[in-house]
C-alpha cells in the first residue's frame, strides 16, 4: 500500500511537468499509478545505447548526461535534468536506446512502460505530439552533430 502522502507527492510532480501539460486531471491521477520510482547514485547507466528498452523516463531530481558512440568515441549529445524527460526514442520508433543515458549527481527518475504510456495518449493525445516533437528536435540536434 502506498501512503496518501506518495500520491499526493507524485501527484504534484506530473502536475509541474510541461509534457503532461495539456493532460486532464483524472488522467493524471490514473498516470501516478502506473510510475516506478528509480533512485539511481551518480555514475549509474540507465539506458545503454543499442540495447532494448521500452520505458519513458522523467526526470524528478539530479542531472545526467547523453552519449553516443560514434567512430570509436564518445560523444555528448546534452544534458538532462528536472522536469525532463528520455527514452522516447525506444518507445515511440520500437528501436534499440539511440543513446545512453548516465547520472552524472545522484538522481530521482520515475519510468513508465509502453503500455501505460500507450493508455494516457489514447486520452491525450497532445503527449504523443508532445514526445514527438522533442523526439525529433533531438534526432535533428544529433545528426547536425555527426555532421560536424
Ligand atoms: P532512447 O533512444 O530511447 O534512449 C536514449 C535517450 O537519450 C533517447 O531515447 C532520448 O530520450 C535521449 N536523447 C537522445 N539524444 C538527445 C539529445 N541530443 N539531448 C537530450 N536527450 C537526448
Amino acid at each position: 500500500m502506498e501512503s496518501g502522502d506518495d500520491f499526493a507527492a507524485r501527484r504534484a510532480l506530473l502536475a509541474r511537468l510541461p509534457l503532461f501539460g495539456g493532460v486532464p486531471p483524472e488522467v493524471l491521477d490514473r498516470l501516478v499509478l502506473r510510475l516506478r520510482l528509480q533512485e539511481v547514485p551518480a555514475r549509474a547507466i540507465i539506458v545503454r545505447q543499442g540495447e532494448q528498452g521500452g520505458e519513458l523516463y522523467l526526470v524528478e531530481a539530479g542531472e545526467l548526461a547523453v552519449t553516443a558512440e560514434a567512430g570509436g568515441k564518445t560523444v555528448r549529445l546534452g544534458q538532462l535534468g528536472p522536469g525532463d524527460f528520455f527514452g522516447e526514442v525506444a518507445v515511440l520508433r520500437n528501436t534499440p536506446r539511440s543513446a545512453t543515458v548516465t547520472a552524472l549527481t545522484a538522481a530521482r527518475l520515475w519510468s513508465l512502460v509502453r503500455t501505460d504510456l500507450a493508455a494516457i495518449v489514447r486520452q491525450s493525445p497532445v503527449v504523443l505530439a508532445q514526445l514527438r516533437a522533442t523526439m525529433r528536435q533531438r534526432e535533428v540536434a544529433n545528426a547536425l552533430r555527426a555532421l560536424q
